[in-house]
C-alpha cells in the first residue's frame, strides 16, 4: 500500500481566504496545509483535526503575517520586445494613440521589433517581466499572443507564455490574440487577415499552445462581424473566447462576447447596458484595466456601480504591454482600481484572486484558501488586507508560495524571484488591531 505524501503545516498566519461569507474570508489563527502543489486543509489552527497531526512531515511558521491566496493577473501581453516611449513622447505632445495607430505605429511598431527577436530572446525578456510581477505575490498569470500577427512568431509567442510557466513553476494561461492588428504585409485585406487568423487556431490547439482565444474588436482594431468569425474558430475547437471589447467606441463588443459565453470582456470604458446585461446573463467576467486607463489619459470611466448592481464579477489586472500599460505593479493596478474606479479595497482583491480566477477558467483551483485548491499563497509584511490596495510602489510580499513551493523568499537570492527586494513597511508583523 503506498503512503500518502507527508502534509506541510504552515502556521502563525492571520488568512483572508477570500472564501466564505465573511469579509475578506477572513480566518485571523489561521494555517494551511498543503501536501505536493495542493491545499489540503485551511482553517483555525487551533481546529487543526486531530487525525492530521501525525502525518505532518513538515512545519513552517508564517511570522504572524498576513496570507491571502497568490495573486492573479488576468491580463497580460508580457511576450514583446522593444519599447514604444516615443510614442509616449508623441502622445504627451497631443497625438492621440488611435491616430499614432493609423500611421502604422502603435502595436505595429511592437510587431516588427517582436518579429525580429528570436526565441531565447523573447523568453529572456518576458521571464524578467513575469519574475517582477512573481516577486509582487502573483502566482497566476495569462499571457497573450498579439504582437507576431504572422503563424510562425503567433506560435512562438505563445511557446515563449508557456516556457514562462516553466521556468518558475506558477500557473500560466496562455491566450491567442492573432486578431490584435492588422499586419502591413494584409493592409486593406482585413478579412483575408482574418481568415488567416482563424486558420492557425487548429495547430496552435494541436500543439497545446492555446488555452482561449482573444481579439482587439475596436476602430483601431476588428469589426464585430470580424471578431465573429474567430469566435466560431475557436468555438468549433472547443476554445473558450475573451475580447478587448468597448475600449475606445462602442461597438456592443461586449454582448456579442458574452453571447459565445466569454470568459471575460476586457477594458470596457464605454461598455453599454446591452453589454451590461449580457454579460450579467452569461456570467462573463468584467476585467478592469485601470493603468491603461491612466496611462492613455482616458476620461471616460468604466461603469463600475452599473456592474455591481447587476452582480457581474469585476477582475483587476495589469494588461502589461508596451503601448497602453508599461508597468509591472498588479498591487498598483489594485490601487488605481480603487482610487479611478472606486473599487473598494475588498472588491479590488477579488479582483486579483476569485474573479481573476473565474476570468481563466480556473475558480475550481485558483484564487481562494481553501482544501482543493492549488497551494498558492502569499504572506505579506503587512496587517490588513486593505492595504494591499492601498500602498503603492513598495514590495510587501515577503514569501510567494506557488503549487506548494517558495518560489519567492524577500532579500533572499537563490528563489525564483530575482529582485530580492526588501520591503520599506512593518517588517514585524502582528495581528490587525481591527478584524476586516
Ligand atoms: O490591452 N487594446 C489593445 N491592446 C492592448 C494595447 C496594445 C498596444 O498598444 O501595444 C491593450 O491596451
Ligand atoms: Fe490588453
Amino acid at each position: 500500500m503506498n503512503t500518502p505524501a507527508p502534509l506541510t503545516l504552515w502556521q502563525h498566519a492571520h488568512l483572508a481566504t477570500m472564501d466564505g461569507a465573511t469579509p475578506y474570508g477572513w480566518q485571523p489563527d489561521g494555517a494551511l496545509l498543503t501536501q505536493g502543489d495542493t491545499l489540503r486543509w485551511v482553517g483555525a489552527l487551533a481546529e487543526l483535526p486531530a487525525a492530521l497531526r501525525p502525518r505532518i512531515g513538515h512545519e513552517i511558521s508564517l511570522g504572524g503575517r498576513l496570507v491571502t491566496p497568490g495573486l492573479i493577473d488576468a491580463h497580460t501581453h508580457l511576450v514583446y520586445a522593444g519599447d514604444r516611449a516615443l510614442e509616449f513622447e508623441q502622445r504627451l505632445q497631443g497625438a492621440s494613440y488611435e491616430q499614432i495607430a493609423r500611421a502604422g505605429g502603435g502595436i505595429r511598431s511592437t510587431v516588427a521589433a517582436t518579429r525580429a527577436a528570436d526565441e531565447q530572446r523573447l523568453l529572456a525578456l518576458a521571464l524578467g517581466r513575469a519574475r517582477q510581477l512573481l516577486a509582487e505575490g502573483v502566482t497566476t498569470l495569462e499571457i497573450k499572443s498579439g504582437y507576431g500577427l504572422d503563424a510562425a512568431t503567433e506560435a512562438r509567442c505563445l511557446r515563449v507564455a508557456r516556457g514562462v510557466g516553466q521556468a518558475l513553476g506558477i500557473t500560466v494561461r496562455t491566450t491567442s490574440l492573432g486578431a490584435h492588428a492588422l499586419p502591413p504585409e494584409f493592409d486593406g485585406r482585413p478579412d483575408d487577415y482574418i481568415a488567416a487568423v482563424a486558420a492557425w487556431l487548429p495547430a496552435q490547439a494541436a500543439d497545446g499552445l492555446v488555452d482561449a482565444v482573444d481579439a482587439f474588436c475596436d476602430t483601431i482594431g476588428f469589426t464585430p462581424e470580424q471578431t465573429r468569425r474567430v469566435f466560431d474558430a475557436a468555438q468549433a475547437l472547443g476554445l473558450p473566447v475573451k475580447l478587448h471589447a468597448e475600449q475606445l467606441s462602442n461597438q456592443e463588443g461586449a454582448a456579442l462576447a458574452a453571447g459565445y459565453g466569454a470568459l471575460s470582456c476586457d477594458h470596457i470604458e464605454h461598455l453599454s447596458d446591452r453589454g451590461i446585461a449580457a454579460m450579467a446573463g452569461a456570467g462573463t467576467v468584467a476585467m478592469l484595466l485601470p493603468t491603461a486607463f491612466y496611462f492613455l489619459r482616458d476620461t471616460r470611466l468604466p461603469p463600475v456601480q452599473a456592474l455591481r448592481q447587476a452582480g457581474v464579477p469585476m477582475a483587476v489586472a495589469s494588461d502589461h504591454n508596451p503601448g497602453s500599460s508599461p508597468g509591472l505593479s498588479l498591487l498598483l493596478a489594485m490601487n488605481m482600481a480603487c482610487t479611478l474606479f472606486r473599487l473598494t479595497p475588498e472588491e479590488a482583491l477579488a479582483g486579483t484572486t476569485v474573479h481573476a480566477a473565474r476570468a481563466l477558467g480556473l475558480q475550481a483551483t485558483h484564487g481562494r484558501l481553501a482544501a482543493g485548491c492549488r497551494a498558492d499563497f502569499v504572506a505579506w509584511n503587512l496587517n490588513h488586507p486593505a492595504e494591499l490596495a492601498y500602498w503603492f510602489g513598495q514590495r510587501p510580499a515577503q514569501r510567494v508560495v506557488a503549487g506548494g513551493r517558495t518560489v519567492h523568499l524577500a532579500g533572499e537570492a537563490g528563489t525564483t524571484g530575482a529582485t530580492g527586494t526588501t520591503c520599506t513597511t512593518d517588517t514585524d508583523a502582528h495581528p490587525p488591531e481591527t478584524a476586516p
